[in-house]
């Protein structure tokens, strides 16, 4: 362990930390990462000592991490972990944390921000009593405000203390093992890249489906929404890496400087009706700390459309929504037909719960016949044990590409402020026109106006 280097954890105690950040420090500890072996300080309010957190985080470790949790692994890595009382929103109690950092010798640190964006400019004033606190990098989770405005004053507060290029804005869907294939299966096939364009794509759609609802988490959603939980940030960033030309070159502004063009590119629709249809869970009203009168959005859909010459005129579907009748999240790509009456042939990347790619095309019926018949290929990643020992979980890697200081594969504030910029102006329009979220049934496939959306303009949802 490098005694020097320093992971806090604001938050210690949250939901986050327990199910995804312990979990995933337990399986760099498992896979012996070299290089990503800190010391682990965790800040909580309640009444911990180092050694009944460390008993507490076992269950949450042994119950989520992707390795095998064996007691000798987890003994060396929960004597990593210190805990530290504090109320961090009282600033004189930095002067204590600063103290503290001095006596176990914390020199280079990374302070992960796992609690709500309210917390962040308290966070940050206190940090000013921290010495080196101002050099060291900072994890942000999203949302990154609740709006444009808002995001952009977190950014102020934030870019006024830690220099730009230490602010890490984690979006775990970017560390997902087939979001992280999407260049791969574009780029390095001409059987895909060359047809990938308007000219040969009838629609591309991208679905983000869960079962679960929102649990305990109503007083965040419902301030929230599909739309800013979800699309906002998670699926603009896969839509992105779906539409981009090909990055000129490896370096990570070459791929961003590609996705903002696409966000750049993103046209409002004329008319919000026809194109945007919300909806909500029949029994979200009741769910905790949720208002019953709610007009929250659980279910989102939207066809857009981007204004460049590759994807001029062709629909892009987005969707996503809670308490549906299956988790699934993937990447459909439905091509023109050649023909009248033929199927199209279909590319469906599985991003999860399996991994993989799902390939439709046509063939002769075997026999007498000469009828046209869908040959179905699917090939699953995930099925082989040895792609799943082998696969680092989400916020695995990207604690890891954080304390090696790549910052590749993290949300950039124009970005954020881009997409921001269109999901505050197209809920803006559906509000104006007195649009209100459908009702649909816990378990189903969403509102069945979602269905409609597509049917309008003769496409169907790929299931
Ligand atoms: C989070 C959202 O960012 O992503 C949640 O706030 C959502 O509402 C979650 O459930 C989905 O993540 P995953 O990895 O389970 O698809």
């Amino acid at each position: 362990m490098n005694k020097e280097k320093t992971f806090t954890i604001f938050g210690g105690t949250g939901d986050l930390t327990f199910r995804k950040l312990l979990p995933a420090l337990y399986n760099m500890e498992a896979a012996d990462k070299e290089g990503l072996s800190t010391q682990i300080v965790i800040v909580g309010r309640r009444d911990y000592t180092s050694e009944t957190y460390r008993d507490l985080a076992r269950e949450w470790v042994e119950k989520f991490a992707r390795l095998a949790y064996t007691v000798d692994v987890y003994e060396r890595f929960s004597r990593r972990i210190i805990y530290y009382r504090m109320d961090i929103t009282e600033e004189e109690s930095y002067e204590g944390l600063n103290e503290f950092y001095k006596k176990i010798e914390a020199k280079e640190h990374i302070f992960y921000f796992a609690v709500a964006p309210r917390f962040f400019a308290g966070i940050v004033s206190g940090l000013k009593h921290i010495r080196g606190a101002c050099e060291g990098k900072v994890v942000i989770e999203k949302p990154f405000g609740e709006d444009l405005l808002a995001a952009k004053s977190l950014n102020r507060t934030m870019e006024a203390f830690f220099t730009p290029e230490n602010i890490y804005r984690i979006d775990h869907y970017l560390g997902k093992e087939m979001v992280r294939n999407i260049q791969t299966i574009r780029f390095a096939n001409p059987i895909f890249q060359n047809v990938w364009n308007a000219e040969y794509i009838d629609c591309i759609q991208i679905s983000a489906l869960e079962e679960v609802g929102v649990e305990t988490r109503g007083g965040y959603y419902d301030h929230s929404g599909a739309l800013k939980d979800m699309m906002q940030n998670h699926l603009f960033q896969i839509l992105t890496i779906v539409a981009m030309e090909r990055p000129q070159g490896p370096a990570v502004e070459e791929m961003h400087q590609e996705q903002m063009k696409v966000l750049a590119a993103l046209k409002a629709p004329e008319e919000i009706a026809e194109n945007m249809v919300l909806g909500q869970y029949e029994g979200y009203r009741q769910e905790p700390s949720v208002k019953e009168d709610s007009v929250t959005e659980t279910y989102a859909a939207v066809r857009l459309f981007i204004d460049n010459d590759r994807w001029k005129g062709m629909p892009f579907y987005i969707r996503t929504g809670k308490k549906l009748g299956k988790r699934e999240m993937q990447v459909a790509v439905v091509f023109k037909s050649p023909l009248p009456g033929l199927e199209p042939n279909i590319l469906n990347i599985k991003i999860q719960p399996t991994e993989g790619v799902y390939l439709q095309f046509n063939i002769k019926k075997p026999g007498e016949s000469d009828d046209t018949i869908q040959a179905k290929m699917d090939f699953c990643q995930s099925c082989l044990q040895i792609n799943q020992m082998n696969t680092p979980e989400a916020y695995e890697r990207l604690i890891g590409a954080c304390i090696l200081g790549n910052r590749a594969w993290f949300s950039q504030w124009d970005q954020i402020e881009t997409s921001w910029n269109y999901v505050d102006s197209i809920r803006k329009m559906y509000a104006e026109r007195g649009l209100l979220a459908y009702p649909y049934p816990a378990g189903s496939n969403g509102p069945v106006e979602a269905d409609r959306l597509l049917e309008k303009y003769g496409h169907a949802w790929f299931d």
